[in-house]
């Protein structure tokens, strides 16, 4: 495929322009690559058809091309509400039955996190096609065994990672490439709910059962379900993992439920060139929102909105300089010189611009996944891969570090350390940089 021809495929998905070197997993969106599968029936099996299961199957009932041929799930009402799109899929409650079917040629596993590295060995060694929800696996050392098994079986993995497929990431990432904002000095990532984060449980013994994600045993709590998603966005923007990190964490608010996640955690991780990458959450206050900020000497993309803000005027000259500038401006007291020497500085009023149009910007708080967040981009990409047998370049690595990073962080908040990712861990990872 030829450049310009991959480029005028993005514009279908929004996306003018990009360039393939920096997103080389972008290729199977391509209207050639839909030519390559065209007329292939694509058989597929879901595993998890709880809230994100049906999220996707949402999805997959619009595509004619795909066929969801068996459905599992060991909660009995959640296997009835996929069925209901899927009246004909043969039914499981045991995934190894699943695994069995050989109808099926690619799964779909959208179960608790405790299970993601057993189900995916198991359905990549069974032969299928495999896209497993983020995070990638509940240990680091299962992560590892994860990323290499698929090397070993030379098998297809995708992760819900579906930022990378977000028009609205790509265009900002290919900005900050170009020189958008100067050079990246700070990555900000935050996200704040007020809630308690449970679902309804029709009777006790299922509580654990349906509220995995507040228990140790299941989840790495606001690390794994939250900042993974977030974490890749400092290596994305700079083309670099980060370091060490380091971090904190507290049950501050609701600590008298049970659960025994953080309801509260704020981590910073720091790359090769002394760049932070914060990630901030807080479960019961959501003023802020969501909010996910590259910050450049010359300006801020922020991500989530899909805005670029220059910071104006550029800076220049010497402290000096800049305070006789600013009090000229009026945006400092010249009382600094006699009396008060401090004012508040508040944000830039700079409007900013979009950094493309029709985007939908939605509340932080659903669990499942907002419209248009690249989500159904990255599903079909994966269905691509189901008739194709081919693994696109650097999606894995690239779910593969959110989820050590979030993992690594999540044991610093535990063991109060500042922690470094050990070498067992590292995975080869192509630096994201404009050719
Ligand atoms: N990519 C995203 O934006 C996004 C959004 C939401 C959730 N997720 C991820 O999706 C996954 C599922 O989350 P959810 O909110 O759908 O949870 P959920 O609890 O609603 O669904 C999980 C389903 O797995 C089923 N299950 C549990 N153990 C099973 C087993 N042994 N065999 C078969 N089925 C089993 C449960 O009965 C349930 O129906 C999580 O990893 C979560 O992080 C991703």
């Amino acid at each position: 495929m030829n450049r310009k021809e991959f480029l005028s495929d993005c514009g279908k998905m929004g996306v003018a322009g990009v360039a393939l070197s920096l997103f080389p997993w972008l290729e199977s969106c391509s209207e050639k690559a839909k030519q390559e599968v065209q007329g292939e029936k694509v058989r597929i099996g879901i595993i998890g058809t709880g809230s994100r299961g049906l999220f996707h199957i949402k999805h997959l009932v619009q595509m004619p091309n795909v066929e969801v041929v068996a459905l599992c799930d060991n909660y009995r009402p959640h296997l009835e509400d996929a069925a209901q799109y899927y009246p004909k899929a043969k039914q499981y409650d045991d995934y190894r039955r699943l695994l069995e079917n050989k109808d099926v040629k690619g799964v779909i596993i959208a179960t608790p996190l405790y299970l993601h590295a057993p189900m995916t060995i198991a359905a990549m060694e069974a032969g299928k096609r495999v896209f497993c929800e983020k995070s990638m696996a509940f240990t680091m050392d299962e992560a590892l065994e994860v990323y290499n098994r698929r090397k070993e079986l030379n098998g297809v993995l995708f992760i819900g990672q579906q930022r990378l497929f977000d028009p609205k990431y790509i265009k900002a990432m290919q900005m900050i490439h170009e020189g958008a904002i100067g050079e990246v000095v700070g990555v900000r990532n935050y996200w704040y709910r007020n809630n308690d984060w449970r679902r309804e449980v029709p009777s006790p013994e299922l509580e654990r059962h349906i509220n995995w994600r507040l228990y140790s045993d299941y989840s790495r709590g606001l690390m794994t379900e939250l900042a993974c998603h977030q974490l890749q966005n400092g290596s994305w923007a700079m083309g670099q993992l980060p370091e060490r990190v380091m971090g904190a964490g507290s049950l501050v608010h609701w600590k008298a439920d049970g659960r025994d996640v953080y309801d509260t955690v704020s981590a910073i991780f720091t790359y090769p060139n002394g760049v932070n990458m914060t990630f901030e959450s807080i479960i019961s206050n959501k003023h802020f929102g969501m909010g996910e900020q590259i910050l450049g000497t010359k300006g801020t993309i922020d991500l989530v909105t899909a805005m670029h803000y220059t910071d104006e005027p550029a800076p220049k000259g010497s402290g000096m300089h800049q305070l006789i500038e600013q009090i000229e401006r009026g945006v400092m007291s010249n009382s600094v010189f006699a009396g008060t020497s401090w004012a508040a500085e508040s944000s830039s009023l700079a409007p900013g611009k979009p950094i493309m149009q029709n985007v939908k910007v939605v509340s932080g708080e659903s669990s499942v996944g907002a419209e248009a967040d690249g989500s159904k981009e990255l599903l079909e990409a994966f269905l691509h891969s189901v008739v194709t047998g081919k693994q696109p370049e650097k999606v894995l690595e690239e779910s593969y570090y959110a989820t050590q990073f979030a993992l690594l962080a999540d044991k610093a908040m535990h063991e109060n350390q500042i922690l470094y990712l050990d070498d067992k861990y590292k995975v080869p990872y192509v630096p994201m940089k404009m050719k």
